[in-house]
């Protein structure tokens, strides 16, 4: 189908077809496969993460955004540095483990460097401490990047640095947005990080799964955890 005709049905289809997908290999091919109708397909689906977070950063950074090092992980074809750019924010390095969604990010000229990276074997490809700003934006769920990623993303945080972190509150993601809070809390309670904010977003996009979807007109809540890293 030529992609000006996409329906919601179709992107329901295409998305509910990963669902199948169960090994992270799988999952990347998906991605490689999808990347060309993602950004089209996450219109349909009124996808209104990067924007909500690209504000929820500039809310709590308010000097030198042109001088901060992002790291964007998991930056698919690069939607939240594209955000992050419209409140000043210039210096991206972006990682994915799909291919294909780095080649249409590499195609923006936004971001720095971008490098491949399976996140579930991988270490991120960065030393510790070097960014200013980490973002993984509408990846941290079941079945896509697990949650023992968390002490990569503050690892690789500057001291004082912020790790902008989201995740799905659909019914299917609560399992798993429980146990990443749970890791979350544990890494504030032993002073790695602490909460700056955490937002409750009520229209984080369209629902997909037919329990939750009626024709496209339902939308599923999502999260925003915003940390800073602790400077000792
Ligand atoms: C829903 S997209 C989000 C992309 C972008 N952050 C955005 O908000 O548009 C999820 C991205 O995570 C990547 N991804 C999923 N699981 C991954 C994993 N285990 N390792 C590396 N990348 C992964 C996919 O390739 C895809 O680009």
């Amino acid at each position: 189908m030529a992609a000006n005709q996409r329906t919601f049905t179709d992107v329901q289809r295409t998305v509910l077809s990963a669902h199948k997908e169960s090994t992270t290999e799988d999952k990347m091919s998906f991605y490689d496969s999808w990347s060309e109708l993602y950004e089209q397909d996450m219109m349909i689906l009124d996808y209104r993460a990067p924007v909500m977070v690209a504000e929820s950063l500039a809310a709590v950074i308010h000097e030198d955004r042109d001088k901060a090092l992002v790291l964007d992980v998991a930056c698919g074809t690069g939607l939240v540095a594209k955000q992050l750019q419209r409140f000043g924010f210039h210096n991206f390095h972006g990682v994915d483990g799909s291919q294909e969604m780095l080649e249409l990010a590499r195609s923006k000229s936004i971001y720095q460097t971008l490098q491949k990276c399976v996140l579930d074997s991988e270490l991120l490809p960065a030393s510790s401490d070097s960014y200013d700003v980490v973002v993984i934006v509408g990846a941290l769920s079941g079945g896509q990047v697990p949650f023992a990623i968390l002490p990569e993303l503050h690892r690789v945080t500057k001291r004082g640095g912020f790790v902008c972190m989201t995740t799905r509150s659909n019914t299917s993601n609560q399992l798993y947005k429980k146990q990443l809070q749970a890791v979350i809390e544990e890494m504030e309670q032993n002073g790695l990080w602490e909460r700056i904010t955490v937002q409750e977003i009520e229209h984080w996009e369209k629902a997909i799964a037919e329990c939750e979807a009626e024709q496209g007109s339902t939308y599923i809540s999502g999260t925003i955890y915003l940390y800073r890293k602790s400077r000792n």
